[in-house]
């Protein structure tokens, strides 16, 4: 398959689109326009959202659906998330709720998925034959206008191979996907890049958060109670059922072994200098750089941001950990996160790529 890059221009990539007030030049809005007409056609087509980039196909479409599982070489029980231009948009393909609209009051459009309880409107391929189905509405105004002039709601999962990190990079999304849809619309780099946060509205109006992102715990419990899944913090139990199936799949993950350290910077060096082996990588704060390159000047640093930095650390995270899959190092440490805000989306990121490997220094 030819796969055609639609290269956005500078001043839409640069600019603040992140916002209902931004529009789009006539020359990027006629690229947007040919590229709804191949979602339209049943084609596919990535585009960038403020998250992580998302291989789009028509939602309504068990072919497109099926095409997406097949290009990203993702199993169909996997469910696939659908965009929607406006939140009220929802309405046609999920049994919506008054919590739903409150969610979509406070944080959409923006980086949050909702799992509601779905309608026949969405063919059950695309829900990986699940009864609900996830429903987000992006704030990137690329994104919103190529759902909006196909007309359809876009089902799209990151558009990384599966097993590989999520793209936030047109670059990324070339090296994973040249030859396997029609079009890549190149609009730079994402603005956040971790995936959105998810939460399944629960039937007592709480909320289950099944992963977490840039909208935090903290902000969602001013909406409703909101209770942590295990499995963002934790493996999944031998024969536990994954309340959302992406748990169960391993993620993110380099060919290297990830190790995550928790401890300090300097029982970290000790750790890493005790270990002896060659081409060794560290994820480390921007500001430990120069002190680690004194005492271990072998050792290749990866400065994912100062320490305290989080939305640095989100943004440049997935980038890193495709750069350094490329360097064949021995073992690519990187420090626990908190937590906390912004650092649990961190955290969930990091186990998945570290398979759960922590050292506790
Ligand atoms: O930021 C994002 O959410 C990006 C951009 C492109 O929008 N999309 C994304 O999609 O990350 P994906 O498919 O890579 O991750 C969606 C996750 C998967 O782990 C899937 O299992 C889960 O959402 N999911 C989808 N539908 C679900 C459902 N009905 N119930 C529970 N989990 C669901
Ligand atoms: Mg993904």
């Amino acid at each position: 398959m030819i796969t055609e890059i639609v290269k956005l221009s500078e001043a839409t990539e640069s600019a603040e689109r992140y916002g209902t007030a931004f529009t789009l030049s006539p020359e990027d809005d006629a690229k947007i326009k040919s590229c709804a007409e191949i979602i339209k056609r049943g084609g596919l087509v990535v585009f960038p959202t403020e998250t992580v980039y998302g291989l789009g196909g028509d939602a309504t479409s068990p072919t497109a659906a099926s095409k997406i599982y097949e290009a990203k070489g993702r199993p169909s029980d996997n469910p696939l998330i659908i965009h929607v231009s406006c939140p009220e948009e929802a309405e046609k393909y999920a049994y919506t709720t008054e919590l739903y609209y409150r969610l979509a009051e406070a944080f959409m459009p923006g980086p949050l998925t909702v799992i509601l309880d779905a309608k026949d409107s969405v063919p059950s391929k695309t829900r990986g034959g699940l009864s609900t189905v996830a429903v987000r509405c992006p704030t990137d105004a690329v994104a919103r206008r190529l759902i909006e002039l196909s007309g359809v709601p876009i089902a799209a999962p990151s558009a990384n191979l599966s097993g590989s990190p999520s793209p936030t990079r047109a670059k990324h999304v070339i090296d994973d996907m040249l030859g396997r849809v029609d079009a890549i619309i190149d609009g730079g780099e994402c603005e956040f890049g971790l995936e959105s946060t998810i939460v399944k509205i629960n039937s007592d109006d709480t909320l289950t958060l099944l992963r977490p992102g840039k909208i935090t715990p903290t902000e969602l419990e001013k909406i409703a109670p909101v209770t942590v899944a295990d499995a963002v913090v934790d493996k999944l139990k031998e024969g536990e059922v994954a309340i959302s199936p992406g748990m169960k799949y391993r993620h993110y993950a380099p060919s290297s072994p990830v190790v995550l350290l928790d401890g300090n910077l300097d029982k970290c060096l000790n750790y890493i200098e005790k270990t002896g082996q060659n081409n060794q990588a560290f994820i480390c704060y921007t500001d430990e750089a120069e002190a680690i390159l004194k005492r271990l000047p072998s050792l290749t640093l990866y400065p994912i941001g100062a320490r305290e930095d989080l939305f640095t650390q989100a943004h440049l995270l997935f980038s890193i950990l495709r750069e350094a899959d490329t360097k064949n190092h021995s073992c690519i440490y990187a420090h626990l996160p908190k937590r906390e805000g912004i650092g649990l989306a961190l955290y969930n990121r990091l186990i998945r790529a570290a398979a759960h490997t922590i050292i506790n220094l």
